[in-house]
């Protein structure tokens, strides 16, 4: 059968992206060919199915995996190991994540394929031995990655509940590294920002510089060992990439460069199947990522905290809305960091923490006219973060959704490229606890929850999320941003359930964010108006951050069921598109 794909919107570059996103629509199935003129709507809609990735060669993929009659999962798994060619910067071989699914019977399942600290690790190994932090170690250094999990985790996800084969879903990948793709102003412009830091590494060097210069916009980028390594993939599946030569070469990195991933790390390496955390909001289905993610702990725990109040009637963006956003932010990170943490490892107290007579009680020292004091509950400092993670929402026209949501950490992980196998080493040991009530890179703190022990996985945010309503989907969201990822798919669901925004007005509305400590409230231009932010000075909050155009909160690709149809929609704040699929005409 004949696809036909169009694009139907195309995306402004720069700040003005949170005018026009890019969107393209492929209509399939049943010959459908209608074409329709470009749009400057942000949205995509089609009845077949829908991808919204940061990547629009992956969002295309997947939705060629749609048209070709693959269900979200089959979708979901393509665009991981696309996203691993076309995003370098957080797709990965050499990472991890997480995946949320909910299937057509109402089963709702997470798959978690965080990496996992080796064996050989401790607790001290990034302190000095006046027991200082050793700056950089947990980022730019061998010792900084965990052991990948993303290459196990998508596997045991199209095993388990995909209907392709594994040659299907990868092949694309495949293609995409070998033929070469051609460099836009994102791709090559972000190539350009890292040089500095790529040519540290030979091998990093060789794939992301043009012998030592910048790679421009428009040229031809192949990946020769990248596609290598996916077709010892395509092979031999989790053994081509946990075993034979894709662990050798990564194991002699290790060995060369003093890290400790070992081959027996590899061959232990497991993804986890695990219940979603749930929660409920105004009547909706909140299905989210449990620990090792603190993100849908957080997510429902705001929730349950806002439920009681009438955001809606408070309107958006003003005053009381915005401050009581902040105080619910306050204390669920608060929690974060003393209770979460890898919950194999760590008696993480779930039920307590998604409780509803929980967040009344945490929330009961709220007062309407005044700020609290995060000083008075903690220590703590400050986020600071540009987009390394990335997230890709899915949902198909038989009823199953998928929230998936990789990372390699910091922007090409710890930017060292294991030689002759073409992909990035994650820096995400970062996320453990270092030293107790040290700041990560994020500014995050912790205690023994999240301590580093051999086969732990370090806590994250990653926060995959399906909405639901009478156990179907609803909304799928996610979003990169170390420390601030959950506050931006509680805004987007906030927009969408309490505000009655459409989805392309909740993803684009500007954010801010508040974790606990540093005491301090993130602001997108826009989100707080001058005024707001006077009277939210009154109430005693005095610290506020305007974010850079170029340092923005979040980029939440999103998709959404609305009626018979599908909407998709690709965060402005990102270079992504949605593509959608045609099921009939
Ligand atoms: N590495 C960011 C996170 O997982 O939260």
């Amino acid at each position: 059968m004949r696809l036909k794909h169009q694009i139907t919107a195309a995306k402004l570059m720069g700040y003005n992206r949170f005018l026009l996103t890019a969107a393209l629509c492929s209509s399939l199935l049943y010959g459908c060919a209608v074409d329709e003129a470009p749009s400057a709507d942000s949205t995509t809609k089609t009845d077949g199915g829908m991808v919204a990735t940061r990547s629009a060669l992956a969002s295309q993929i997947g939705a060629d995996i749609l048209a070709q009659g693959g269900n979200a999962i089959d979708a979901a798994v393509a665009v991981g190991f696309a996203l691993a060619v076309t995003y370098p910067a957080a797709g990965n071989l050499g990472g991890g994540g997480f995946m949320v699914i909910s299937l057509a019977d109402g089963t709702t399942v997470a798959n978690d394929h965080r990496e996992m600290a080796p064996d050989r690790a401790t607790k001290d190994m990034f302190l000095n031995i006046d027991s200082q932090v050793v700056e950089g170690l947990s980022t730019r250094s061998h010792l900084s990655s965990g052991v990948p999990g993303s290459v196990a985790g998508l596997l045991d996800a199209l095993e388990k509940y995909g209907t392709m084969s594994r040659a299907e879903v990868i092949q694309p990948a495949i293609d995409l590294a070998v033929k070469g793709i051609v460099l836009d102003a994102d791709l090559a412009g972000s190539f350009q920002r890292h040089i500095e830091e790529f040519i540290d590494y030979p091998a990093t060097a060789a794939i992301f510089t043009r012998d030592g210069e910048a790679y421009q916009v428009a040229d031809l980028w192949v990946q020769a060992d990248l596609g290598a390594s996916l077709e010892r993939i395509k092979a031999d599946g989790k053994a081509g990439f946990y075993a034979g030569k894709t662990a050798d070469l990564l194991v002699a990195e290790m060995q060369r460069g003093g890290g400790l991933i070992s081959h027996a790390d590899l061959r232990n390496y497991h993804s986890v199947w695990r219940q979603p955390i749930k929660g409920s909001y105004r009547g909706y289905d909140i299905v989210s990522m449990p620990p090792p993610s603190s993100g849908g702990i957080l997510l429902v725990q705001m929730l349950n905290m806002l439920e009681t109040f009438d955001i809606a009637g408070m309107g958006h963006g003003s005053v009381q809305s915005i401050h009581t956003l902040i105080e619910a932010q306050r204390r669920a990170y608060a929690d974060r960091a003393t209770y979460l943490g890898d919950s194999d490892f760590y008696p993480v107290p779930i039920s307590k923490l998604t409780n509803k007579a929980y967040a009344l009680a945490r929330f009961a020292d709220f007062d309407p006219s005044k700020a609290s004091l995060s000083q008075s509950t903690g220590a703590g400092q400050l986020p600071a973060e540009s987009m390394e993670t990335t997230h890709a929402s899915i949902i198909d026209r038989h009823g199953n959704a998928v929230a998936y949501t990789t990372t390699l950490n910091l922007s090409y992980g710890s930017k060292i490229v294991v030689p002759g196998a073409g992909f990035l080493l994650n820096n995400e040991m970062d996320d453990f606890v270092l030293k107790e009530n040290v700041a990560n890179y994020y500014g995050l703190v912790g205690g023994e929850a999240n301590s580093i022990q051999p086969g732990k996985r370090m806590l994250s945010s990653m926060s995959p999320t399906i909405v639901r309503k009478d156990d179907q989907p609803l909304l799928v969201t996610g979003s990169p941003g170390g420390s601030t990822i959950i506050t931006t798919p509680l805004q987007v669901i906030i927009n969408v359930l309490d505000h009655g925004m459409s989805l392309a007005d909740a993803v684009a509305s500007p954010r801010f964010h508040h974790q606990w400590l540093p005491d301090e409230v993130l602001i997108e231009p826009g989100a707080v108006s001058p005024q707001t932010q006077t009277a939210l000075a009154a109430m005693g909050h005095q610290e506020f951050v305007l974010l850079e155009p170029d340092a923005l909160l979040g980029d939440a690709n999103s998709v959404m069921r609305v009626a018979k149809d599908f909407v998709g929609v690709a965060d402005p704040r990102g270079a992504g598109a949605a593509v959608g699929v045609r099921a009939s005409k």
